[in-house]
C-alpha cells in the first residue's frame, strides 16, 4: 500500500491554480492513467484548458463551477466531474472565503472508443457507466 500525499509533491503554479503533480511518485509504469492535485483560491478563474485526454475529477473541497459546453455546473464537495476529450473547460471558484481543491485524473481514450466509431463502442459505455448488460 502506497500512501499519497499532496504536501508531498512539487507543486507549480498555472496562473492562479496551483498543481501538485503526482509525477514524483513514480507511479506512471504501473498506472493507466496520470493524476494530480490542485487548488483554486477564492474568487478565482482558471485559464481554460483543453486537451485529447479524458478527464476525471473528484472535488475534495469546495465547490468547482465548472464551465463547459456552453454551461457551468457547480460541482460539490465529493461529487464528480467528467470532461470529454476535447472538451475546452474552464473552473471557477466563486466562493468568497474558501479555496477549492480538486483530484483529477486523465487519460487518453481507447482507440476503439465510441468517438472514433468503430464497432463495441456501446459495450465499452456501458462498462465505464458501471451497467451490467444482459
Ligand atoms: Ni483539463
Amino acid at each position: 500500500m502506497r500512501h499519497l500525499v499532496k504536501e508531498s509533491t512539487e507543486p507549480y503554479a498555472v496562473g492562479v491554480v496551483d498543481v501538485f503533480p503526482w509525477d514524483k511518485f513514480s507511479l506512471g509504469h504501473r498506472l493507466p492513467f496520470g493524476a494530480q492535485w490542485y487548488t483554486l483560491p477564492p474568487n478565482a478563474t482558471s485559464k481554460q484548458d483543453c486537451h485529447p485526454e479524458v478527464e476525471l475529477s473528484i472535488v475534495v473541497h469546495g465547490t468547482a463551477s465548472v464551465e463547459a459546453s456552453g454551461q457551468i455546473t457547480d460541482v460539490g464537495t465529493g461529487e464528480v466531474f467528467l470532461l470529454d476529450s476535447g472538451e475546452a473547460h474552464v473552473i471557477h471558484n466563486r466562493s468568497g472565503n474558501a479555496s477549492l481543491l480538486v483530484f483529477t485524473t486523465f487519460w487518453m481514450p481507447p482507440e476503439d472508443s465510441p468517438d472514433s466509431g468503430t464497432a463495441g463502442g456501446e459495450e465499452a459505455e456501458a462498462a465505464m457507466a458501471g451497467e451490467t448488460r444482459t
